[in-house]
């Protein structure tokens, strides 16, 4: 008995210095552990955000091809599909608009104050005051990302996943893991194709499908790629970047992206997916 309670005390102390020094928590709402990156305090830079709220709170859910409303949310991906990034619920809101933390729909998803839907997490304890506080200051300071040395440069798709199955998309989101020089991204480097209904792709009915892209972030770059008719029949369709050839996408110092991730640089990259007819 006498142990039982001291068990409970304990429990309690350690639950009250953390929300009093704004350590992270976990699902059950104890601090987080070392490990996984974090430094089991919360600070305002993203790599701590990632590593103390995001990761051990979040990707329960916002995590893989069936993510809600396309936001994932684990490490490598998050950021690209959060700073610039349009909310699915609330269009005309940013999920995080660099420097206007109440603005961001990210924000008042963890306050309880969105339009639409549920606090987040969802079914779970809300956010400590304090944690959400260094989510906001982290925006307000314009929302950079941490700094990595990643070489040589790859991209990846933050949405939709290599090879899934979709109803319906909005833009397809690519991330780089360091800025490359995008001034090339346009003509000629960055081709999207649908297979004319065959699903075979490189056959000789491939359709181009005519695309915009919009820069989201510089470091690391991050683009999304939207069709510009805005609709996206259902199709196999593969995206292809290229990091060869007479044109390729660099890095700042002009070496070409590792398009097909061996590590060393060059080779295109490729995602295929495919968009079914809604139901
Ligand atoms: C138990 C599953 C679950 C957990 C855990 C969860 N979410 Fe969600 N999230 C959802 C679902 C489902 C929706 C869509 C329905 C809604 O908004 O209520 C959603 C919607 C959102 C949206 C709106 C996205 C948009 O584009 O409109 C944001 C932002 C969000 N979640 C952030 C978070 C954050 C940050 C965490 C962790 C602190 C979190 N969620 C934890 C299930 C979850």
């Amino acid at each position: 008995m006498g142990t039982r309670t001291l068990v409970v005390c304990a429990a309690c102390i350690v639950l009250a210095g953390c929300a009093g020094n704004g350590e992270g928590l976990d699902e059950n709402g104890r601090p987080v552990e070392e490990g996984g990156g974090g430094s089991g305090v919360l600070t305002a830079d993203f790599a701590s955000i990632q590593a103390n709220v995001f990761t051990p709170i979040c990707t329960g859910c916002h995590t893989g091809a069936a993510a809600p409303l396309g936001l994932r949310l684990d490490e490598g991906v998050s950021y690209a599909l959060l700073v610039n990034a349009p909310s699915t619920e609330v269009p005309g809101l940013l999920r995080v608009a660099p420097g206007d933390p109440s603005s961001s729909y990210l924000i008042q998803k963890l306050e309880g104050t969105a339009q639409v839907g549920a606090r987040m997490p969802l079914g779970g304890a809300p956010l400590p005051q304090e944690t959400i506080a260094v989510i906001r200051q982290w925006i307000a300071e314009g929302a950079q990302s941490s700094p990595q040395s990643t070489f040589p440069t790859s991209l990846r798709a933050a949405w939709p996943m290599q090879g899934a199955v979709l109803d319906g998309l909005s833009s397809i989101v690519v991330t780089a893991d360091a800025e490359i020089d995008t001034t090339v991204l346009t003509a000629g480097t960055l081709v999207l194709m649908r297979s004319g209904g065959d699903g075979v792709l490189g056959s000789e009915d491939d359709i181009e499908v005519p695309a915009e892209i919009e820069l989201r972030s510089l470091s690391p770059t991050v683009f999304a790629i939207r069709a510009r008719a805005g609709e996206w029949p259902a199709d196999v369709y593969a995206l292809q970047i290229s990091g060869g050839g007479p044109l390729a996408v660099t890095d700042l110092r002009a070496v070409a992206i590792d398009g097909d991730a061996d590590g060393i640089p060059g080779g295109d990259y490729v995602l295929t997916f495919e968009v079914e007819e809604s139901r």
